[in-house]
């Protein structure tokens, strides 16, 4: 029997690929960048299985350019891409990426935290310009971090794990009251956490950290009214999506110190970011690197292949988003 065909639409790590080709016929995008929209939709016409990336969408458009596709598999958590409803109405399976990068992403949260209130990029550069006079008791004066409050937004794997991650600091954790009421038991036992309302978190967080998904609900869920409502010491960062943030409005909430600093992961309309936002020596800027270190990235990649080659099976894989499609 022939192997299924397999197209990756940009190269993971290779231990994915060696096993991916092993059980099927794959093709790997040869460029180092996302593939463009007309290259996925030519290069989809004749598979039955996709490993994509959070850059590609998977909307109707797709599933109607790859008639005898029978997997789809997400190398990432986050499946803003992906329209799901769309994949469960045409019987055709989905998956993601979770558990295997929540360490990474919270610890990288917790990086861009600490980065942003102890100012390091900012007196790093100071470093490397040779401008540095010498010790002061005025200078680079930051923000503790021991004892002072955290709000989560997005209190799931990744926003519980970088809460947890707190218990060296002794901080009062908040976190945001799901849509469902459902309560964070893990935050609740292990932390005696709060769970609060939007504005009871804005009011009294100290650093804000984003874990939620990117759904119609939180797309700028972070605006300049938003902005008005937390303390003018607070630091947020976003380790999520970049819409959940109206990036201009955060530009001028730094200006105008309406808060005093961001670390940032992720943008609104990657790889740009918002004018204004690279001259503010009060925000941090990381590449989207949340999963990247090399054990994640090729966990990743593992489950991504595993998640996929069960799909080819017909079987329900790892970690589906619409397990229904097998009954
Ligand atoms: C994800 O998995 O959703 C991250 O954004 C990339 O690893």
């Amino acid at each position: 029997m022939p192997q299924p065909k397999v197209l990756v639409t940009r190269a993971i790590p290779e231990n994915g690929l060696e096993l991916l080709r092993i059980h099927t016929n794959v093709t790997v995008n040869q460029e180092d960048r996302p593939m463009t929209r007309s290259e996925l939709l030519e290069a989809v016409h004749d598979v039955q299985g996709v490993i994509g990336l959070l850059t590609d969408q998977i909307d109707a458009e797709f599933f109607d350019a790859a008639p005898e596709l029978t997997g789809y598999a997400n190398y990432a958590v986050g499946y803003d891409n992906i329209d799901v409803p769309e994949a469960t109405r045409r019987g055709i399976p989905v998956s993601n990426t979770p558990d295997v990068l929540t360490q990474a992403t919270a610890e990288l949260a917790w990086a861009l935290l600490f980065a942003a209130a102890r100012r390091v990029v900012e007196t790093d550069t100071v470093m490397r310009s040779g401008l540095w006079p010498g010790w002061g008791p005025l200078q680079y004066l930051g923000a503790d971090v021991s004892g002072r409050t955290l709000g989560i937004v997005g209190a799931g794997r990744i926003g519980t794990a970088m809460a947890m991650m707190s218990r060296g600091f002794g901080m009062r954790v908040l976190y945001l009251e799901s849509p469902s009421g459902q309560r964070n038991q893990t935050l609740d036992e292990h932390l005696n956490a709060e769970c609060v309302s939007f504005d009871q978190l804005l009011a009294q967080s100290d650093f804000v950290s984003l874990h939620c998904p990117l759904t119609p609900a939180t797309r700028h869920l972070f605006d300049m009214e938003a902005f008005q409502r937390m303390k003018r010491t607070a630091i947020l960062v976003n380790t999520a999506r970049g819409p959940v943030i109206n990036e201009d409005d955060l530009v001028k909430a730094l200006q105008e110190h309406l808060i005093a600093g961001a670390g940032l992961d992720v943008y609104e309309n990657e790889p740009q970011i918002a004018h204004g936002l690279a001259a503010l020596s009060n925000a941090v800027l990381l590449p989207h690197v949340g999963s990247a270190t090399k054990n994640t990235r090729e966990a990743m990649a593992e489950l991504a292949v595993r998640n996929l080659l069960a799909m080819l099976r017909g079987a329900t894989p790892p970690t589906c988003l619409n397990p229904e499609v097998f009954k």
